[in-house]
């Protein structure tokens, strides 16, 4: 009766609810479960006590068409069977659905899946089931993270879960995941993006700048891939090896192209690949060697706070709101009650004593400042897991993280000493920059400008961006 009860509630609620799910379609058969297993139990303990004592005990199968309680109780044995089959079918059915549901997933599971939940809705694929992209199709996939599932159950009952989770995890290949709705020989063209930053002066002065990315593709029939997408498209096959667990290490790379011919590039030291050692892994260069995180971005703060500025959320008539914001949204907090506190807190104090007539000036200003830095906290900021973008490295682009330099760094070289790219205008052209939220000095001939580092900063060409820019992230 409860679970008809409950069955019922299921299908007349609104929303879908995990924990109910669970108690309906998992928890409650397996007490039903649990009581048909000790009535099978009872019926043994008491045949074999009987013969124990003496008694004879024997089960005949023989039907009675002459006696009619016997047949009456046959047709109702069997129309029972029937409705217990049917109902077995339709718990297994249901257990299936809700254990596969994005709510499941993410909310059942509440804490050490909340930052790819909560990032998941922030990202493209918002409305893209959890084992869409995470389990394959088909029994077999489905019974292996059943069992991976139980693990992870444990995992959560006693407490014992990596945090962060481990990352990167094992996926299935781009074309099982990404392909079932993106097309690998798209042509992507050409995409214009306009960027912001503020800088950690006293009036946080923006600099803008104007990127065009040539995204490529296969293109028509008669053009040959080129582009970002180039690595991927048509009949191109990039390999590589990477000598750590996080895929940043990569000392040795390959391009077979479309008529089969190959060509190795190394980074010159002392690195020999061990081609045929079980060990060396070489890997398929796919979507998700770049595309690592898209489904669970996490924004660096420099980021979301230049975003934030450049669209007037954060209010830019405060003094030094770049660099206070940066400290007050790295600042470590317990957890997040503890940084919807200190966010608030931290930009008050700082300006009371500070600048004392800005506090008097911008009250709502600030009070709109700690808010949406609290927002932004919310989404890519996760104390109780330990996760933020700090242990979650991306690899598109260069700037925090070596992305696209892991290879085009200038020095890996083929037989000929032909290097891998590391021309400032090979994956986008800036056509604009300068002080100022527009960008100035268009470029109109195509030929992109030469980049002008913003705020005068020495040297910027020796090293890899990341190798300073790690640090001013907070890494
Ligand atoms: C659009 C595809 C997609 C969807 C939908 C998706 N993921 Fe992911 N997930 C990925 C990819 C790609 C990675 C990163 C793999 C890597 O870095 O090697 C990942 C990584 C993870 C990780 C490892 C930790 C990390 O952050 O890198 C966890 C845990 C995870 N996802 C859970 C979930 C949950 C829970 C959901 C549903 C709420 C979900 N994913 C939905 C594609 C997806
Ligand atoms: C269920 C279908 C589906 C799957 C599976 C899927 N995508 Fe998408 N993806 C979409 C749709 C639809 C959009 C466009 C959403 C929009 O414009 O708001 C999109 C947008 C994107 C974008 C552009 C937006 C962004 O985040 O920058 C990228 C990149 C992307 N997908 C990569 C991937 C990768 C990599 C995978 C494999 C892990 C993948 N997608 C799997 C449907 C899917
Ligand atoms: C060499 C790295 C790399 C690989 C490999 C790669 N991409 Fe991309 N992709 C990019 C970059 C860079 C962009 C532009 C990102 C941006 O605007 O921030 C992009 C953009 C996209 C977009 C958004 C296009 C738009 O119009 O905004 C989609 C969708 C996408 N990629 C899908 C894929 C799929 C599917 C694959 C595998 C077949 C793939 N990518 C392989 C680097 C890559
Ligand atoms: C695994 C190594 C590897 C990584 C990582 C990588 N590339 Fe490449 N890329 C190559 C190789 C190899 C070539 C071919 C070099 C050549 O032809 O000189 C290439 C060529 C290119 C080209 C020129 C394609 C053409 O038109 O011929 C572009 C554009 C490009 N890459 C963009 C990117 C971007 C953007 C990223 C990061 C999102 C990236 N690459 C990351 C290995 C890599
Ligand atoms: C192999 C391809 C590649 C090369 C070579 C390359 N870039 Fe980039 N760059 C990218 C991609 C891809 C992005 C976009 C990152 C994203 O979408 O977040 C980017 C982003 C940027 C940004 C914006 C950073 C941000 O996070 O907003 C700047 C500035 C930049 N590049 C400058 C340069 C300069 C200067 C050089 C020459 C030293 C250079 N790039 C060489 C691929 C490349
Ligand atoms: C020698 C160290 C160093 C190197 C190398 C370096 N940068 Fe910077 N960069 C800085 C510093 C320091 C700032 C911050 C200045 C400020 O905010 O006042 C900065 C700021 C920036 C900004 C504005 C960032 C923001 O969020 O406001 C961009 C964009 C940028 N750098 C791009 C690059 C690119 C692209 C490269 C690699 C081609 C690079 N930088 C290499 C030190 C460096």
């Amino acid at each position: 009766m409860a679970f008809v009860f409950l069955v019922v509630q299921d299908f007349t609620a609104e929303t879908e609810n995990p924990y109910r799910s669970l108690i309906t379609f998992i928890a409650l058969p397996a007490v039903i479960g649990l009581g048909v297993i000790l009535f099978l139990l009872a019926i043994r303990i008491q045949v074999v006590s009987a013969r124990k004592r003496g008694h004879k005990v024997r089960f005949t199968l023989r039907v009675e068409p002459t006696d009619p309680q016997y047949m009456r109780s046959l047709w109702l044995f069997l129309s029972l069977s029937v409705v217990g089959v049917a109902v077995v079918g339709f718990i297994g059915f249901k257990a299936y659905e809700a254990t596969d549901s994005t709510s499941f997933c993410g909310d059942a599971c509440h804490t050490p899946m909340e930052p790819e939940a909560v990032a998941l809705q922030e990202s493209a694929h918002a409305r893209v089931k959890c084992v869409e992209c995470h389990i394959g199709q088909g029994t077999e996939a489905y019974l292996q993270a059943k069992v991976n599932g139980m693990k992870q159950l444990w995992g959560v009952l006693m407490d014992s879960y990596d945090r962060p989770v481990q990352t990167p995890i094992e996926m299935r290949s781009a074309a099982q995941v990404c392909e079932e709705c993106h097309w690998r020989d798209n042509l992507w063209g050409t995409k214009l993006r306009t960027t912001t930053y503020y800088s950690l002066d006293d009036a946080s002065s923006p600099w803008t700048v104007n990127f065009l990315f040539d995204l490529g593709g296969a293109g028509s029939a008669s053009d040959a891939p080129s582009g970002v997408h180039w690595h991927t498209s048509g009949g191109t096959v990039v390999e590589y090896i990477a000598t750590d667990h996080e895929l940043q290490d990569i000392p040795w790379v390959r391009v077979i192209d479309e008529d089969g011919i190959e060509r190795i590039y190394t980074t010159p030291g002392d690195y020999i690949p061990r081609l045929n050692d079980p060990d060396t892994e070489i890997r398929r260069f796919d979507c998700l060697d770049c595309h690592n995180r898209p489904a669970h971005p996490l924004e660096p703060a420099a980021r979301s706070i230049n975003n934030a500025l450049a669209d007037g959320r954060i209010p830019d008539v405060l003094p030094e709101i770049k660099d206070i914001a940066m400290q007050v949204l790295l600042d470590s907090y317990e957890d997040r009650d503890a940084a919807h506190q200190g966010i608030p807190d931290g930009l008050d104090d700082f300006y009371e004593a500070e600048y004392p007539d800005a506090t008097d000036r911008y009250p709502a200003e600030i009070e709109q400042a700690a808010r949406v830095l609290i927002d932004i906290y919310d989404v890519n900021f996760f104390p109780e897991m330990k996760t933020d973008y700090r242990v979650r490295q991306y690899n598109i682009g260069h700037l925090s993280w070596e992305g696209c330099f892991r290879c085009h760094d200038g020095e890996k070289a083929d037989q000929d000493g032909e290097v891998i790219s590391n021309e400032c205008n090979l994956c986008h052209l800036i056509i604009g920059q300068g002080l100022g939220t527009n960008g100035v000095l268009l470029d109109l001939e195509g030929s992109g400008l030469e980049f002008e580092h913003p705020y005068d900063v020495l040297k910027w060409r020796e090293r890899s961006c990341a190798s300073c820019h790690a640090e001013l992230d907070g890494m």
